[in-house]
C-alpha cells in the first residue's frame, strides 16, 4: 500500500461513512472521486439528524413549547459552530440560506436594492474572474443587466492561474463589487486573496469570496481573508443539502436591505409597511433549513475532531501523489496547475481526444465516480478550447490506492477506445 506524509488514518475515518463500502457494477467497489460535486456523510452526521427527527423537530423561533425551544436551541447552536469554524467576529454574522449560489445571489440583491454608497448602478463596476462557478457569474449578469452597471473580469493564464497583470485596470474606482472564487472547482486553483483584497480595497469595493471549495478542504478565518462577504455550502463539507451559508460583515448586515420577505425576517408588519429584524434573521425569511443546519453543525464538530489542518495536509499529499500518477497516463493533459502548489484537490483533465462522457462511462462500469462535463464553469473550457473534462476531486477518506485504481481505469478506457 502506498505510503505518503501527511496522510489521515483513513482506515479509521472510512469506516464512519458506510455509503463507502457500497459495491456497484457486478458487485464493483466503489471508488468515490466526485468529492468537489458533493461529500459524503458520515454516521455522526446521520444520527444527529435521525436524533433530531425522533426527538425534538419542531419550528424554530415561534413556539413557546418544549420541542420548539429545542429545536431553536439547536439551530441557534449550529449558527455558533459555524461561526466559531470560521472565526468570524460575530454569530449574527452568519447568515443561513439553501446554498452557496443562494448566498452569492442574496449579495448581488442587497447591492442591487441598496441605497449609497452601496448601490449597484449604471456608473459603477462588478468584477468577477474567468473562472468563476456559473453561481458566481450569472448573478453578476443579472445584476448588471438590471442596473446598467458594467461586468468586468480578470482572465487566465494558460497554467490555469488567474492573469492579475492588468488588475489596476480591472479593479478602478468604479468599482463597487469583486467576487471571486478561492479555490476553483474546475481548475484547483487556490487563488492569490491578498493581492485582490488590497486593491479593491485601495478604491474601496466590496469583496466577496465563493469559499465552497475551500470551505471543505482548509482552515477558513474569514478576518484573516478581511473580505466582505463569505459564502459557502454544507453538502460539500460533510454536511446535509439544503444548507448553505453567507458571512457578512456586521455593520454591512446592519445596513444593507433583505432580499425575500417573509415571515422570520420581520419586527413588525401593518398593512403599509414593516419594519425588520436585526441581521441575520432579515435575511432568513420563512421557515428556515432547521434540520440541515444542525446536520452541518454536526459536520463540523466531525471536522474540527479531525483538525482542519490536518484534513489540508491529508489532500495536498494525495494531490501531489495524484498529478505525478496522472502526468504518468499517455495522452492525459491536466486543465489547471501542474504541480499541487496553490492547488486544491480537484484535478481535471483531459485524456486525448476521447470525449469526458466516454471517460466517465467507462469508468463508471468500473466503480470509479468522478464528474464529467463544464463543472458549471463553461467559461474555463471556452478559455482552453475543450467540450468538457473528466474531474477527479479527493476528500479526507480518499486514498492513494484510490488514485492508483483511477490510473488504472484511465489505462482501460485508453484500451477500450483503442
Ligand atoms: N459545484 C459542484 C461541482 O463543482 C456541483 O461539481
Amino acid at each position: 500500500m502506498t505510503q505518503l506524509p501527511g496522510l489521515l488514518d483513513t482506515e479509521a475515518i472510512r469506516k464512519d461513512f458506510p455509503i463507502l463500502d457500497r459495491l456497484v457494477h457486478d458487485e464493483r467497489k466503489l471508488v468515490y472521486l466526485d468529492n468537489a460535486a458533493t461529500s459524503q456523510t458520515p454516521r455522526q452526521v446521520l444520527d444527529v439528524l435521525s436524533e433530531y427527527y425522533e426527538q425534538h423537530n419542531a419550528n424554530v423561533h415561534r413556539g413557546v413549547h418544549v420541542l420548539a425551544e429545542e429545536a431553536t436551541a439547536l439551530y441557534e447552536g449550529a449558527r455558533d459552530k459555524v461561526a466559531a469554524f470560521i472565526n468570524a467576529p460575530s454569530r449574527d454574522e452568519v447568515i443561513f440560506t439553501k446554498n452557496a449560489s443562494e448566498s452569492l445571489n442574496l449579495v448581488a440583491n442587497m447591492l442591487g436594492w441598496a441605497d449609497e454608497p452601496y448601490r449597484v448602478d449604471a456608473d459603477t463596476e462588478i468584477v468577477i474572474t474567468e473562472m468563476e462557478h456559473h453561481s458566481n457569474i450569472v448573478p453578476w449578469q443579472l445584476l448588471a443587466q438590471r442596473t446598467g452597471a458594467k461586468l468586468k473580469w480578470f482572465g487566465l493564464t494558460d497554467d490555469g492561474r488567474l492573469d492579475l497583470s492588468n488588475i489596476d485596470e480591472i479593479i478602478t474606482e468604479k468599482t463597487k463589487i469583486v467576487s471571486f472564487v478561492l479555490v476553483s472547482n474546475i481548475l484547483g486553483t487556490v487563488n492569490p486573496v491578498e493581492a485582490i483584497v488590497r486593491r479593491a480595497q485601495e478604491v474601496g469595493a466590496l469583496v466577496c469570496i465563493d469559499a465552497s471549495q475551500a470551505a471543505p478542504h482548509m482552515p477558513l478565518d474569514v478576518q484573516a481573508l478581511q473580505a466582505d462577504f463569505v459564502a459557502f455550502t454544507g453538502h460539500k463539507m460533510l454536511g446535509p443539502t439544503g444548507i448553505g451559508v453567507l458571512w457578512g460583515r456586521q455593520e454591512l448586515l446592519e445596513d444593507l436591505p433583505p432580499f425575500l420577505g417573509g415571515g422570520e425576517m420581520i419586527e413588525t408588519v401593518s398593512m403599509h409597511s414593516s419594519t425588520y429584524a436585526p441581521a441575520p434573521h432579515k435575511f432568513e425569511a420563512g421557515t428556515p433549513p432547521i434540520s440541515q443546519a444542525i446536520g452541518l453543525g454536526a459536520a463540523i464538530d466531525y471536522l474540527n475532531a479531525i483538525g482542519m489542518d490536518k484534513i489540508q495536509a491529508h489532500e495536498h499529499a494525495l494531490t501531489e501523489y495524484a498529478v505525478r500518477r496522472l502526468t504518468e497516463v499517455p495522452d492525459l493533459k491536466i486543465i489547471g496547475p501542474s504541480t499541487a502548489e496553490d492547488r486544491g484537490a480537484a484535478i481535471s483533465f483531459t485524456l486525448g481526444d476521447i470525449h469526458p462522457h466516454d471517460v466517465g462511462q467507462v469508468l463508471d462500469e468500473q466503480g470509479i465516480a468522478v464528474r464529467v462535463g463544464h463543472h458549471c464553469a463553461r467559461p474555463v473550457c471556452l478559455r482552453y478550447g475543450i467540450p468538457a473534462t473528466t474531474r477527479a476531486s479527493f476528500y479526507l477518506y480518499s486514498t492513494p490506492a484510490e488514485i492508483d485504481a483511477l490510473v488504472t481505469g484511465l489505462e482501460h478506457v485508453r484500451n477500450f477506445f483503442g
